[in-house]
């Protein structure tokens, strides 16, 4: 989740972009195996990624008009750790699909889950991009659709406005 976002490429200079560890394997929530077991170790290590990071940039797909399953997992398992990381994060989204509403949907649940942890969320430029299977080259993953990387690019240049006024 301190990711690289959409495209890596157009981070700003200053930034060094450090990929999330994975969520794939980080089972499903229950608090009476909290209880029992603790934290499993993959969400320790994602809940100490988001601390050791100044911000987070998440970029999803969409599912059924929502998250994926796996990131709300992700995300209410770290909401139960000590000192839950997202707290006064500065937090940037992105989602894209192959349909036109570039997962728009995804984003504003994503976001009410976001403003609840009390997380600082990025509002505008907002970043959706749709026919993603048309703006990504399939084998390096790059972003090469033009205006599309503009917005990105944009988006993070203004977010850098963001974290300081939020930061100071
Ligand atoms: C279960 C499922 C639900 C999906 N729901 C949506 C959706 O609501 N909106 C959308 O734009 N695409 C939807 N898609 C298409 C995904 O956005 C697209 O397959 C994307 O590439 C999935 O990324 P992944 O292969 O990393 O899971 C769905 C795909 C799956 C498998």
């Amino acid at each position: 989740m301190p990711c690289c976002g959409s495209c890596p490429s157009l981070r700003p200079s200053a930034w060094t972009i450090t990929e999330a560890p994975g969520i794939g394997s980080i089972p499903p929530y229950n608090s009476d195996v909290q209880g029992s077991d603790g934290v499993p170790a993959d969400v320790t290590a994602l809940a100490e990624a988001i601390h050791a990071a100044d911000v987070v940039i998440i970029a999803s797909p969409e599912y059924n008009c929502s998250m994926l399953g796996v990131l709300k997992n992700a995300l209410d398992w770290v909401s139960r750790t000590e000192d839950q990381p997202f707290k006064n994060k500065p937090v940037c989204l992105q989602s894209v699909s192959m349909g036109q509403l570039g997962g728009a949907r995804m984003q504003y649940h994503l976001g009410q889950v976001m403003v609840f942890l009390g997380a600082d969320v990025f509002t505008v430029p907002e970043v959706f991009i749709g026919a993603g299977h048309q703006k990504f080259d399939a084998d390096t993953l790059a972003l090469t659709d033009g205006p599309t990387r503009e917005v990105v690019g944009k988006q993070l240049a203004v977010f850098v406005d963001y974290i300081g006024r939020v930061s100071a």
